[in-house]
């Protein structure tokens, strides 16, 4: 018995900070992201009579794991396990399985690896299970969830949230799509400033989000106004009011890292660098284009397929950076 599937990143406009439940990765606000048609990752499950998980590279040289991250795929599957109970259907995944992880995502780039695999996995276990029981993608949606809170978005293709939900249940946030993949094009480019891996990872971030004084102020605004503001600019395709939310958020989230104690400096002096020149590009060019950066240095310039030229010629004009193109995308599939 075995299942295959791939998966990629996402990017966030309105980005998830901190949790109501740590253990359970439930968001204290919804979020939203677009989802990059690449890098991809791919992961096959099978029964096996013991756990094991192994990573490949893409030139097929093996990434050892540290304790650390084949501990978290355990606790994943245990807590999958827990969620399918939920569902009557406790049985329909091994005992133990083997997950091999094979991933295209160049190393340190910036862009959330985490969320590819989880969603691949979540995608996986679905395959896997799907004699006994039928996951709809919101299902599978939660499951990606307790791997990875922004895992769940890219389950599905274009553009997507991870919705608050209420209670402290397993399956009390999920992901809906908003709009697929072939209703706006929307491209990414990456730039990446430093390959320096970042300090404190997404997970212990989230812990410190609530000791913002800043942090009450951002779940409002998200809840009351953010996100639909940013679900209206989607669906009526107003790249203006897109950039002007999805700027705001940004830099509010950075606030909220800057304030917490300890304080988390994602942002160096590169990035700064690069927003500040982008906006000179836009406010001489009027070039349709927004910066967004999540818990690293790098910077993700969105831009309409009319801007891309242009956004790529800006791109390869800033020294030191390592380019990353990629643009929406459909979403984890089984393969
Ligand atoms: C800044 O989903 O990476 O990229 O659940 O601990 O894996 P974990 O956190 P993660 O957090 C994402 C943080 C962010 C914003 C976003 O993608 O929404």
């Amino acid at each position: 018995m075995q299942a295959k599937a791939h998966s990629t990143p996402n990017i966030a406009f309105i980005k998830y900070w901190g949790n109501r439940s740590e253990e359970l990765r439930l968001p204290q606000a919804a979020s939203l992201s677009m989802t990059l048609d690449r890098p991809t990752v791919e992961i096959v499950i099978q029964e096996a009579d013991a756990f094991s998980v192994r990573s490949f590279l893409a030139d097929g040289g093996e990434k050892a794991l540290r304790e650390k991250d084949i501990e978290r795929f355990r606790k994943v599957l245990s807590l999958m396990r827990r969620y399918l109970e939920t569902l009557h259907a406790k049985d329909a995944l091994p005992e133990h399985s083997a997950i091999t992880v094979r991933s295209h995502i160049p190393p340190a780039i910036g862009l959330a690896s985490s969320a590819a695999v989880f969603s691949c996995l979540a995608k996986a276990v679905a395959g896997l299970v799907a004699e006994k029981i039928t996951l709809t993608d919101m299902q599978t949606s939660i499951l990606a969830r307790l791997g990875s809170g922004s895992a769940a978005r890219s389950i599905f293709g274009g553009f997507s949230t991870l919705e608050e939900g209420s209670g402290m249940e397993l399956g009390s946030s999920w992901s809906e799509q908003i709009a697929d993949e072939r209703h706006w094009l929307l491209h990414d480019i990456v730039l990446i400033p430093a390959l320096e891996e970042k300090k404190v990872g997404s997970t212990e971030g989230h812990a410190l989000a609530s000791t913002s004084p800043f942090y009450a102020t951002r779940i409002e605004t998200i809840r009351s106004r953010r996100q639909q503001e940013c679900i209206d600019a989607i669906r009526m395709k107003d790249f203006e009011k897109l950039q002007n939310v999805t700027e705001e958020d940004c830099l509010d989230m950075h606030h909220v890292m800057e304030t917490s104690s300890p304080s988390l400096h994602y942002l160096n002096e590169d990035t700064h660098r690069i927003v500040n020149a982008i906006k000179g590009l836009r406010s001489k060019e009027h070039i349709p284009v927004l910066f967004t950066m999540d818990a690293g240095p790098t910077v993700h310039l969105v831009c309409p397929d009319e801007a891309k030229d242009a956004v790529l010629s800006f791109a390869n004009a800033q020294k030191g950076c390592t380019i990353f193109k990629a643009k929406v995308g459909p979403g984890a599939k089984i393969i």
